[in-house]
């Protein structure tokens, strides 16, 4: 049965001011009643999967048990991490620990915040994956890009792996975030997905593809999970080990590198919600084009996005605006120039 190994150690900076260091993205309701989390775990019901696998901040494990407990899932599953060190380790806790467990699962890799609307394609997709993860690739699932975005990894498709009709396309090569010119390049050559960022291979085929191009984090990784502490439903790594971890995401330090990538086709309404104008983009709009939270006054204003937790906004003559109130910031910004928010949150790392 499928593992799910949910990543949800990020700190989603370019949703300042509502997602913040303490309560990052994953844990608020951007899209629909539940938080990101809980929406990715909910998403698997109805395939069969085991118990889901959390990897998170330590600083986040009440939030993240109450979330699941929330959602009557059981929370004995949570790896916590001392520090972040990006996807690459993170994997390999949960892919060591699987392992550890005498076993060799299947893992289904997720972000912790990602909306798929489509959830009957996004099984189909899975379902697709898990017989190529079964013999030992290494599953990627691919958007058809709309545009030469630089946040995201670009996957090059080479031949099919079969005839068969929804067989995947074997990945000629991985490129994490392209610069611009270069993210041109490969939409204009229609032969480009974007990787979602989610992932499907055997625990110990992860292991081994990351023995090859970076023993040192699986070292690390390997003593870090030695001298585990579990107990109170949290499984704690040691912290001065996982600290000299090197900082590596999946998609430099693996995906980048094998050669026994694959690529799946998914078509489900994705978004990774990475910036207020992507989350503006999937919401709904009224008349105007506006993505409305809390209490809005509005005349003459059009295809704005406003969240404001318990003050009115007022917004008049304005077009094309972000505007978030929180109780102790607003961000009034340009819907095309929303990258920048990431900018606030280093300027308020320095100010600390
Ligand atoms: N546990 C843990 N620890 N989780 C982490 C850590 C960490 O140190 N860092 C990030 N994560 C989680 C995030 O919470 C998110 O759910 C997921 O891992 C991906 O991390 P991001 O930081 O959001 O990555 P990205 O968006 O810049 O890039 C990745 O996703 C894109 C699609 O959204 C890459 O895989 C790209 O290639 C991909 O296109
Ligand atoms: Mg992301």
């Amino acid at each position: 049965m499928l593992l799910p190994v949910i990543m949800a150690g990020g700190t989603g900076s370019r949703l300042w001011p509502l997602s913040r260091e303490l309560y990052p993205k994953q844990f608020i309701c951007l899209h629909g009643q539940n938080s990101m989390l809980q929406e990715t775990v909910n998403r698997l019901a109805g395939i069969e999967v085991r118990a889901p696998m959390v990897i998170c901040n330590e600083e986040h494990r009440f939030l993240v048990a109450e979330q699941l407990r929330q959602i009557n899932k059981l929370s004995h599953n949570i790896i916590l991490e001392p520090v972040g060190r990006n996807t690459a380790p993170a994997i390999a806790l949960a892919a060591l620990n699987a392992v550890e467990q005498g076993d060799d699962p299947i893992l289904l890799v997720l972000a912790a915040d990602h909306i798929i609307d489509d959830k009957a394609a996004f099984h189909r997709a899975i379902a697709t994956a898990t017989a190529y993860a079964d013999q030992g690739s290494l599953v990627t699932f691919g958007i058809v890009p709309t545009g030469p975005e630089t946040g995201y990894g670009y996957i090059h498709r080479g031949d099919k792996v079969n005839e068969q009709n929804e067989a995947p396309h074997k990945v000629q090569r991985f490129v994490e975030k392209p610069n611009l010119a270069t993210a041109q390049q490969y939409i204009q050559s229609g032969e480009y997905y974007w990787n979602s960022g989610m992932f499907m291979f055997r625990a110990k085929r992860y292991l081994q593809e990351l023995e090859k191009f970076r023993p040192d984090i699986l070292e690390a990784c390997r003593r870090a999970m030695a001298n585990v502490q579990e107990g109170n439903d949290f499984i704690n790594i040691d912290k001065d080990d996982f600290i000299a971890c090197p900082d590596e995401s999946i998609d430099y330090a693996v995906m980048e590198q094998t050669d026994a990538a694959v690529v799946v086709p998914l078509d489900a309404g994705w978004s990774d919600v990475g910036s207020w104008s992507a989350l503006w983009e999937v919401n709904d709009k009224d008349s105007q084009g506006n993505s409305l939270k809390g209490d809005t006054f509005l005349h003459n204003t059009k295809n704005c996005y406003i969240n404001t937790d318990d003050q009115l906004v007022a917004a008049i003559g304005v077009e094309d605006l972000v505007i978030v109130n929180t109780k102790d910031a607003v961000l009034v910004a340009r819907r095309d120039q929303v990258q920048d928010v990431k900018r606030v949150v280093e300027f308020l790392k320095n100010e600390c």
